[in-house]
């Protein structure tokens, strides 16, 4: 496909993953099952994220990494959204994540297949051609975004490679990962982040059992690295809070019919982008994100309402103020 030439936000997806949901009433292993339905859905965090800023109507481009023999329904889906396609095209096949759902006995049996391998040359040469890709785009390009797990074999500084790039591109730097990758790419200051309650809890080594709790833990993340500039820690059923370095507001989740939550934190961050192209204030920034995440909750992929919707539901958001100072 041939890339349109002037998207404002560059998704990274380094480890996409192809989502099969597969309907098995009564599903016993070791005997023969009869399937009542299959759905396959293009996932991974990354693109997850580009539909999503797509549907609202944002120049977004993705790169991903791809396996030959399976690229379908990503390319279909970047081409129903028209999203730039700079993703690389690798031996073998993208990972397919199988989840066979037993409506029955209401339990799900997760088989998640292998993608494609790694050795240190190939990656060497990924991270090349992704640099590569980045800077080309540079020119047009405000924001990348760099979200989800790295696949097995990459090593976990690997986004903050990119974010120096970045850095020295004058691009601003979505950050939406866990573990080591997370901790490596924080030192090169991103400068938005928005990891969900348990990522952080983790990555602080403490737990966060409330929303003071929570607050100060961004607020520790902000201390600690000057370059970032706003954390959102996300917190599912109860809402998300967003802290700079001066106000911090709790946004409530909206009341929304949910039909499935996975990908929710993805278009979260989806709506932050959206808003920082807006330059929205925090405040704003907070309806925006929520009334994303609540557009997708109602659907089963990574998909938004129209923008006059999630524009409708931004105006639901109920905020909460949180002025308490940093101890
Ligand atoms: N059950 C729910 N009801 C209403 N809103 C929800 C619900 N679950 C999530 N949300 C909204 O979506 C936002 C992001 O959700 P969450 O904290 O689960 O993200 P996440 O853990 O990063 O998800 P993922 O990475 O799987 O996409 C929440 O801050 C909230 O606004
Ligand atoms: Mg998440």
């Amino acid at each position: 496909m041939t890339p349109s030439p002037r998207c404002r936000v560059l998704c990274v997806a380094l480890n996409p993953a192809i989502d099969q949901t597969i309907t098995v009433p009564g599903f016993q292993s070791g005997t023969v099952n009869r399937a009542a339905s299959s759905r396959q859905d293009a996932g991974g965090k990354g693109v997850n994220v580009a539909s999503c800023l797509a549907d609202y109507g944002v120049p977004t481009a993705v790169a991903a990494l791809l396996g030959r023999e399976n690229p379908a329904l990503f390319q279909t889906l970047f081409e129903a959204k028209q999203i730039a396609d700079y993703s690389l095209y690798l031996d073998g096949a993208t990972r397919t994540n199988i989840k066979l759902v037993d409506p029955e006995q209401g339990d799900t049996t997760d088989v998640n297949l292998p993608g494609p391998a790694f050795d240190a040359a190939s990656v060497e040469s990924c991270i090349a051609r992704l640099l590569t890709a980045i800077t080309k785009q540079a020119d047009a390009l405000e924001w990348l975004v760099l979200s989800g797990s790295l696949p097995p074999g990459w090593p976990v500084d690997v986004y903050a490679i990119f974010i120096r790039l970045a850095r020295e591109l004058g691009l601003r730097v979505l950050l939406d990962t866990s573990g080591a990758p997370f901790a490596a790419a924080l030192a090169a200051g991103p400068d938005l982040v928005k990891p969900n309650r348990d990522e952080l809890a983790a990555h602080l080594g403490r737990p966060l059992p409330d929303l003071a709790a929570t607050l100060a833990g961004a607020r520790e993340l902000l201390a600690t690295h000057a370059g970032i500039a706003r954390v959102v820690v996300s917190m599912g059923s109860e809402g998300a809070v967003f802290v700079s370095r001066d106000k911090a507001v709790l946004a409530q989740p909206l009341k929304v019919a949910v039909t499935s939550s996975v990908g929710a934190g993805d278009a979260m961050v989806a709506g932050l982008v959206a808003a920082a192209l807006a330059s929205l204030p925090l405040g704003n920034t907070a309806r925006l994100a929520t009334a994303f995440a609540a557009g997708k909750l109602q659907r089963p992929g990574p998909h938004l309402p129209a923008a006059a919707e999630v524009q409708a539901l931004a105006q639901q958001v109920g905020l909460v103020p949180l002025n308490n100072p940093p101890e």
